[in-house]
């Protein structure tokens, strides 16, 4: 008999890690198309703390309540990675059958922090290669398809000099492998604590930025990525080449408004938007890791009932690499 209830991280308003709470919920009800999946790991990610704690940069305060909830969460558990093993599928579903193990993103619609998810079978899921467990596949989701859209939106070649903004988070660590693979000399940005890790991962140089004032680097770079939004367009434009490319992972909201407007008008393309993974980004990380490009990089795994810890790790704003969410079920 499959379980009618599960255990949820389940939050009823916006704040703190203390408003996350474990309880007990329904197990989702497959709807058409939908698969039913247990899951073995999820990942917790500065995507869904931002969420949580509605910490976000000007301007998008206002569109994330009309789309996440004003005062109460629209959907009461975050997370949108999950990795686990298919247990029910609605009749109509082709791709995939219950014992099948999977991996993806729920996007918007979260609800991975939990025991049950449920998904269509068209949206971002795939099944898990041979060779990766639930936990790596967890940790590459996030960091990776994100990387890999604004590097691809950058159209980075090789030979290219790239300068990634913090480096050594989730997404920084997958950009740097990624780029670095494909042979752009990749410049890494993190607290010193983090430069051998990096230089490990495919870093050719890193620069501390506590110790740096970046608008005085002396060397110049084909695109920049800036993950947490720390590196104005305006103060760092001079470090790009002509016909470079300025990647804001994270930017003011009228940043990304303007970004084709002055990248009409300016010397170099200014990327803005937000990266969602699809079924073909999880696919390219699938290749990519099995090529050897992206390797797993977890730093710390929890179980559900500890999740409070992990953001509040998260919230400190030092995590390296991926946090996971670890169900307890592996091997079953
Ligand atoms: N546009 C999109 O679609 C999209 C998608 C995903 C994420 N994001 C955004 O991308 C950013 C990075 O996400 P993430 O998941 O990689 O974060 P993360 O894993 O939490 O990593 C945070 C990293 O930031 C570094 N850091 C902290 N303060 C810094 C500073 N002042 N200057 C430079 N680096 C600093 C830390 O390195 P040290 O320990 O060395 O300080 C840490 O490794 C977040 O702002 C997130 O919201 C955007």
């Amino acid at each position: 008999m499959s379980p009618t209830t599960m255990k949820a991280a389940v939050l009823n308003r916006f704040g703190w890690p203390e408003v996350v709470q474990i309880m007990q919920r329904p197990v989702p009800v497959l709807k058409a198309n939908q698969v039913l999946i247990q899951n073995q790991a999820a990942s917790v990610n500065s995507g869904d703390a931002r969420i949580r704690s509605k910490n976000v940069l000007k301007g998008y305060k206002f569109l994330m309540s009309l789309v996440f909830g004003f005062n109460r969460p629209r959907i009461e558990t975050l997370g949108t990675v999950f990795a686990g093993r298919v247990t029910q599928v609605d009749a109509s579903v082709t791709k995939f059958k219950p014992g099948d193990l999977v991996f993806g993103s729920t996007e918007l619609k979260m609800a991975t922090h939990a025991e049950f998810v449920a998904i269509s079978e068209d949206a971002a899921i795939t099944h898990l290669p041979d060779g990766l467990s639930p936990t790596e596949a967890a940790s590459l989701v996030f960091g990776g398809t994100t990387a890999l859209f604004f590097i691809e939106k950058s159209n980075l070649k090789t030979g290219e000099r790239i300068l990634i903004n913090a480096a050594a988070g989730s997404v920084g660590i997958a950009a740097v492998q990624i780029a670095s693979q494909m042979g752009a000399h990749v410049t890494a940005i993190a607290s010193s604590i983090n430069h051998d890790f990096l230089k490990k991962n495919g870093a050719a140089s890193c620069i501390d930025y506590t110790a740096t004032n970046l608008t005085k680097l002396d060397e110049t770079f084909d695109v920049i990525l800036d993950c947490p939004g720390k590196m104005p367009y305006a103060q760092h434009r001079h470090l790009l080449n002509k016909g470079g490319r300025f990647a804001l992972v994270t930017g003011p909201l009228v940043e990304g408004i303007m970004a084709p407007l002055k990248s009409a008008f300016g010397m170099h393309k200014i990327i803005g938007g937000t990266s969602f993974a699809t079924c073909a980004s999880l696919e390219k990380i699938v290749h990519l890791t099995q090529s050897g490009a992206i390797k797993p990089i977890i730093e710390a795994i929890f179980s559900l009932d500890q999740i409070k810890d992990a953001y509040t790790q998260i919230d400190q704003g030092h995590k390296r690499g991926n946090y996971i969410i670890d169900f307890g079920m592996q091997n079953r």
